[in-house]
C-alpha cells in the first residue's frame, strides 16, 4: 500500500465517488433513509486525492467534514444522485459507488405534515432507479467501475451475481453480520469480487481499504486479475 501511495499513481485520473445514504421524503418533516455514515466513501475520496487524482464526491447527507481539495456535490434523494451521476459519469475514468442508495421512495411526498390518526397506516413506495446498473450499462471503454454490496447472508453468491448483473469491474462486498464491518464502524471486513473471482480480506480500516480499492482498480485497468 505504501509504495502505491508514494507514487501519486492516479495523477492523470478523474475519479468519481458516491458516499452516504439518500433520504426519501415522506412529508416536509419526515424521510426514509438508512444507517450509512459515508465514512467508506469519504475515505476513498481522501485516498484518491492523496494519490493525485482529480476527485468528485457525490455525497448524500452525512455529518463528516468535507475532504480538502475534493469537488463535493451534495445530494439528498436517489433521483438527485441519479441526475448528477448521469452527467458526471461521462467525465470519469474510475467510478466508485459507495453510497447506500434507497431502493424505494414514497410514491408521493405530502405537501403538508401528515397528521396522526388512530388508524393503521401505510406508505406506498415506488422503486428508485439503480444508478450503478445504469452506469454499468453505459460504461465507456476504459472506464473502471466499482460497486458495493451489503449482504446479511449468502454473501459470495449474492455479491457475484450483483457484480455480473450491474456490469461492475469490481464489487466490494460487506457482510453486515461480521464484527468490525458495516455502517458506523471505522473498520471493514470485505470480500473483493469480480465477475469470475472472489477474494476474502482480513479486517482493515476504511482508510486502508480506500487505497486498496483504488490500487485494485488500477490493477484491473492494467489487465491483472484479483489474486
Ligand atoms: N445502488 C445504486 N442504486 C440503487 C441501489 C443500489 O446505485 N438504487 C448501488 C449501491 O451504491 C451499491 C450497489 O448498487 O454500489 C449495491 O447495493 P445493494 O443495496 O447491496 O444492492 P441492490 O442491488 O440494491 O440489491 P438488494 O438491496 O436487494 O440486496
Ligand atoms: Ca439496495
Amino acid at each position: 500500500v505504501r509504495s502505491f501511495q508514494q507514487e501519486k499513481n492516479l495523477s492523470n485520473k478523474k475519479v468519481l465517488i458516491t458516499a452516504g445514504p439518500t433520504q426519501e421524503a415522506i412529508d416536509p418533516v419526515r424521510f426514509i433513509s438508512n444507517h450509512s455514515s459515508g465514512k467508506q466513501g469519504y475515505a476513498i475520496a481522501k485516498a484518491a486525492k492523496e494519490l493525485g487524482a482529480d476527485v468528485t464526491l457525490v455525497s448524500g447527507p452525512v455529518s463528516l467534514p468535507p475532504v480538502d481539495g475534493v469537488h463535493t456535490i451534495p445530494v439528498t434523494t436517489a433521483l438527485d444522485m441519479f441526475e448528477v451521476m448521469k452527467e458526471e459519469a461521462q467525465k470519469a475514468d474510475y467510478i466508485v459507488m459507495a453510497a447506500a442508495v434507497a431502493d424505494y421512495r414514497p410514491a408521493k411526498v405530502a405537501s403538508d405534515k401528515i397528521k396522526k390518526t388512530k388508524e393503521e397506516t401505510q406508505i406506498e413506495m415506488v422503486p428508485n432507479p439503480d444508478i450503478l446498473a445504469w452506469i454499468g450499462q453505459h460504461k465507456q471503454e476504459n472506464q473502471i467501475v466499482c460497486g458495493f454490496a451489503m449482504e446479511t447472508k449468502d454473501l459470495d453468491k449474492n455479491a457475484q451475481e450483483k457484480c455480473i448483473r450491474k456490469n461492475c469491474d469490481l464489487l466490494i462486498a460487506n457482510n453486515l453480520k461480521v464484527e468490525g464491518a458495516g455502517f458506523q464502524t471505522d473498520t471493514n471486513v470485505v470480500t473483493l469480487v469480480s465477475k469470475n473471482t472472489l477474494k476474502h480480506l482480513p479486517k482493515c480500516t476504511k482508510e486502508e481499504l480506500g487505497f486498496l480499492i483504488l490500487r485494485t482498480m488500477k490493477e484491473i485497468e492494467e489487465g491483472k486479475s484479483l489474486c
